[in-house]
């Protein structure tokens, strides 16, 4: 099965990043996705001629039989460059479908705080839920990342979520 794990933040120390790593690493065939900060803006202008780190990343979904999305939370919500980045990946709206009409998905937020992103999460499950996506039961929020990250604890909720969507069989998009 192959994986596409895609992570939210720009920074080089990023916790979501290594958790992405992470979970990249438990999951046979996944691949890391280029940061997102390789994406230009959201253009609608430049929709008939997609920069190539678009294209790039469309193949990278389109390729793949689940995407993992990593985020941290912002504001209560994901971050502008995870919400460029789907915005870029939901489109074309209508005629040719999008790469995420009917993919499925895994959603995972994180944060140093004691909740977990979960607002972040649920966020990210509805703009993928309104760009067409196949949203998995597949969820993680984790709580205090910054000091969780090297922990067995998560080392098996990272499985047994990868466990969790390997098994989901995917329904019909
Ligand atoms: C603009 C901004 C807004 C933030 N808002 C939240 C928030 O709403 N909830 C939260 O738990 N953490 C919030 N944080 C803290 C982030 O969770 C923390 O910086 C985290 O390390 C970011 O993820 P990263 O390590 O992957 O870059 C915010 C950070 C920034 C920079």
């Amino acid at each position: 099965m192959s994986v596409l794990v895609i992570t939210g933040s720009a920074r080089q120390q990023s916790h979501t990043r290594r958790l992405g790593e992470q979970l990249a690493a438990a999951s046979p065939g996944a691949v890391l996705a280029p940061r997102l900060t390789e994406l230009p803006y959201f253009d609608q202008d430049l929709e008939g001629t997609p920069p190539g780190t678009v294209q790039q990343l469309r193949q990278q979904v389109l390729a793949a039989d689940t995407v993992v999305f990593v985020t941290p939370e912002y504001n209560g919500t994901i971050p502008g460059l995870l919400a460029n980045a789907i915005d870029w990946l939901s489109r074309p709206y209508d005629g040719q479908p999008s790469v995420l009409r009917g993919k499925p998905v895994v959603t995972v937020a994180a944060s140093p705080g004691g909740v977990g992103g979960v607002r972040a999460l649920v966020s990210l499950r509805t703009v993928l839920g309104n760009a067409g996506a196949q949203l998995l039961e597949g969820r993680l929020s984790v709580s205090e990342v910054h000091v969780r990250l090297d922990d067995e604890t998560l080392a098996a909720e990272l499985d047994a979520l990868v466990a969790g969507f390997s098994a989901e069989p995917a329904r019909a998009a």
